[in-house]
């Protein structure tokens, strides 16, 4: 019998006559000139905004892990110059909610973040704007699909530095409203089952979106797999060091790009939990399945831009363009 993770009532039995429906949770508006422009891989590691030494971020650096940030310039100037988004959708595996898929409802979020685990790397002064009511919309869309989902109007929450790392590296001017995801940590405990929550939520996001009116591109901030050297080098950029972890991983890693490179996201997703399993990959906290479902899993090569190693985890910047110069039978990249 599968795993039930938290499942709440269906929208059916929720709103009963005793608890009638958010007017919300009923259509709005009925529009269907919301789109997604494009979806992206976009790795967060705190190394990356460390080697673009932005005035943010308080450590210096002499660069590092190129392959990645050139990846992330070519997809920087296509944002900017030809997706022109009005939003940001962003899943983020570091903002952990133990009950529930919470959206960050905060109109102007900003403070400073210390990564952690490496705060020699990332302490970054962070302010960017949400798109209150798409945010709203992806909320209320969950609570539809039967999810337990909270919105998050804390204005002093500190934002968790997988999400600060992805946006920066996304669009550094942070001039693009943004919709900001939790990770509802239930995959870390309950296998793969959760997965199943994180393909609903991008159910409930694509119709957010559909009906918003907006023009929007969608970010899974994680990394591929992510087992890990327990020592960083001196200085850190120290390329010299830098490898695979395990051969094992990388062979998994490259095994997964290449399928989705030809446009087999059917087989990804049936690969997706032996994956996990094998290279504790980080897409087990639920971005890219959540990206993929809300994109309803393209079947269209995706770009992948640049693949490297971060402290021996794998890291892919990739594109799925849904429009512009790619819209499935048309889109001749890879
Ligand atoms: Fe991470």
């Amino acid at each position: 019998m599968p795993h039930q993770v938290f499942r709440v009532p269906t929208p059916q039995q929720r709103f009963s006559e005793r608890e009638p429906a958010p007017a919300a949770v009923e259509r709005r508006g009925g529009g269907s000139s919301g789109e997604i422009l494009a979806g992206f891989l976009a790795p967060h590691p705190p190394h990356l905004v460390y080697a673009e030494n932005p005035p943010a971020n308080e450590p210096r650096s002499e660069g590092g892990w190129e392959v990645l940030r050139w990846a992330y310039q070519d997809i920087r100037r296509k944002i900017r110059e030809e997706l022109r988004p009005d939003v940001i959708v962003i899943h983020a595996p570091h903002w952990i909610t133990m009950i529930g898929h919470h959206v960050n409802c905060v109109p102007n979020p900003r403070g400073f973040s210390v990564e952690p685990i490496f705060p020699d790397l990332l302490r970054f002064h962070y302010d960017f704007k949400t798109d209150v009511p798409l945010a709203e919309a992806v909320y209320e869309e969950a609570v539809s699909e039967g999810l337990v989902a909270r919105r998050m109007d804390h204005p002093g929450v500190r934002i968790d530095y997988a999400t600060i790392g992805s946006l920066y590296l996304l669009n550094p001017e942070g001039d693009i409203p943004v919709v900001s995801l939790s990770c509802n940590n239930n995959p870390y405990f309950y296998t793969h089952e959760g997965l199943d929550d994180m393909e609903r939520l991008g159910t409930a996001t694509r119709r957010a979106i559909e009906r918003s009116g907006k023009r929007v591109i969608l970010a899974a901030s994680n990394s591929l797999s992510h087992i890990h050297f327990d020592e960083t080098p001196n200085p850190p950029e120290d390329m010299s060091k830098e490898h695979p972890m395990t051969f094992d991983a990388y062979r998994w890693d490259i095994r997964m790009l290449e399928l989705l490179r030809r446009g087999r996201t059917r087989e990804v997703r049936e690969l997706i939990p032996e994956y996990i399993e094998a290279t504790a990959a980080e897409i087990k906290g639920g971005a890219l399945s959540w990206m993929l479902s809300a994109m309803e899993w393209p079947e269209i090569p995706a770009r992948v831009l640049g693949y490297q190693t971060v402290i021996g985890t794998g890291n892919a910047v990739a594109e799925w363009p849904l429009v512009g110069n790619g819209n499935g039978s048309a889109y001749l990249g890879g």
